[in-house]
């Protein structure tokens, strides 16, 4: 049996299954208290790595979670696909909202996913879609038709920013030198329309702090005469968008790269419905920068959002009281150009301009990552391109996403090699979100397609 069709159908069962002895393991990079679970992944991950047919598999250590390392060298005047995926999950709160337990894998159909899909924290994102390539290198081994050297990278911090990363790639260049990097980390348009993923925003999270009185007052007593450094916050970050919703952080959008109305034009041709967006999500309309379009605003256009607001009283019942400090999670997505660090800065003078002497402000810069725009006249994109039609029957269409994978930029500076992005994720998936899921038909069809852009690959290279 050397077709990938066949094995793929004789064997879903057990793909579907190791899957989700996967997904069970609450990898949460995120929160200490899932420290042995993390580092549980990474062994499982080793373990199927060689289980699948990878020489030389090892657990490198890092200043925080492990990087899985495996190889298939078959002979170095070939090509490498040097494959990167994360083994690590978002956590799973709010856990209440989950409609089965988020380490509790189940199968269930769904409008979209009519063979079903597996429900799981991690299900896309991205344990299943790292899986599929398990699961292509082990029937090319099997069937003694891998056609190039093969490296795997699979971390564990990728969630929380890939904090030890660069320090990884830093000090094994030669142990990852590769020709191409195959990542299967983002979505799709849908199970009919595939696409691959040509640019990757960029990111900026900081977090915040407002500072009134000293301690918690009576809001009787004190409220009118003191800085509610809540009612402050919120002011304050009301301010950071105009009417037009444009960020008014001053040089903000300095850097910004422009689209030529060519390339917008283009942009605009891949299938879309508003109504549908809409729809999904249950919004009477959408909202954003005047003057683009949802496309346009979800991936070509930075953007500022809070991610998490608190302080004062938030339980049962009603407390009166002026909460001494606020908080704020706030992310800024970037497009090509602009650094994370220096739209940190820029945060940072702004929002201490802005606020009154009344109260102290604080903000600390959590992770960041550059953007990232891939050619489509180059042939790893052509190679990928050639085994979608195969699999899906019609061509995929280029598509930038509006999220992050910082190492993306990384790998590009250290290694000098691109990245192909072939995701197979939809965006009603819900990463990040209660109830993720992924569809078995999308697992599968991944499975299936990932050899066929070895094969054409290589062939090109020749
Ligand atoms: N896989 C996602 C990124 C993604 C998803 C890109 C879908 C394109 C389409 C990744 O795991 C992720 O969540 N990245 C974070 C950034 C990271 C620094 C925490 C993100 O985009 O928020
Ligand atoms: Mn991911
Ligand atoms: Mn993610």
């Amino acid at each position: 049996m050397d077709n990938i069709k066949s094995y793929v159908k004789e064997n879903k069962d057990r793909f579907v299954t190791e899957l989700i002895d996967l997904l069970k393991i609450p990898s949460i990079s995120a929160d200490k208290n899932y420290k042995n679970d993390v580092i549980k992944t990474a062994d499982a991950v080793k373990t199927s790595l060689e289980k699948a047919g990878c020489d030389n598999v090892e657990i490198c250590e890092t200043p925080g979670y492990p990087v899985v390392y495996g190889e298939k060298i078959i002979d170095k005047s070939l090509p490498t696909v040097l494959v990167y995926g994360h083994y690590d999950v978002q956590p799973a709160d709010p856990i209440e909202l989950w409609t089965s337990p988020p380490f509790e894998p189940v199968i269930k159909k769904t409008e979209i996913h009519p063979e079903g899909a597996i429900f799981a924290r991690g299900a896309c994102d991205d344990k299943g879609q790292m899986f599929m390539h398990v699961k292509a290198f082990e029937y090319m081994i099997a069937n003694n038709n891998l056609p190039c050297n093969v490296k795997f990278m699979i971390e564990g911090e990728e969630e929380i920013g890939s904090p030890s990363l660069e320090w990884f790639v830093k000090r094994n260049h030669e142990k990852l030198a590769n020709d191409i990097i195959l990542i299967s980390d983002t979505g799709m348009i849908s199970n009919t329309q595939p696409s691959i993923t040509t640019g990757l925003r960029g990111l900026s999270y900081v977090e915040v702090e407002v500072t009134g009185p000293n301690r918690d007052l009576h809001s009787g007593l004190y409220g009118g005469a003191v800085a509610n450094p809540i009612n402050i916050l919120a002011k304050m970050i009301a301010s950071l968008h105009d009417e037009n919703n444009h960020i008014t952080i001053p040089q903000f959008y300095d850097k910004v790269l422009e689209l030529t109305n060519e390339e917008r034009a283009e942009m605009a041709k891949a299938p879309f419905s508003l109504d549908d967006y809409k729809k999904a999500l249950d919004m009477e309309d959408v909202y954003g920068e005047k003057g683009y379009t949802t496309n346009e605003r979800n991936s070509i256009r930075p953007t500022l959002d809070v991610n998490g607001i608190w302080g004062g009283y938030t339980g049962e019942g009603a407390k009166t009281v002026i909460a001494s400090k606020a908080f704020a999670k706030i992310s800024m997505r970037l497009v090509p150009n602009q650094t994370p660090k220096e739209i940190t800065e820029l945060f940072q003078k702004h929002f201490e301009n802005i606020a009154p002497k009344a109260v102290k402000v604080k903000v600390t810069p959590h992770h960041g990552g550059h953007a990232y725009v891939t050619p489509i006249d180059n042939i790893a994109y052509k190679a990928a391109n050639k085994a979608y039609t195969q699999t899906f029957g019609v061509p995929a269409i280029p598509q930038r996403s509006g999220g992050s994978i910082p190492i993306v930029a990384l790998f590009e500076n250290e290694l000098k090699s691109k990245s192909i992005l072939m995701g197979f994720g939809l965006d009603s998936d819900a990463i990040h979100s209660p109830n993720e899921h992924y569809g078995i038909f999308n697992y599968l069809k991944g499975i299936e397609t990932i050899p066929l852009f070895y094969k054409y690959y290589v062939a090109m290279t020749k």
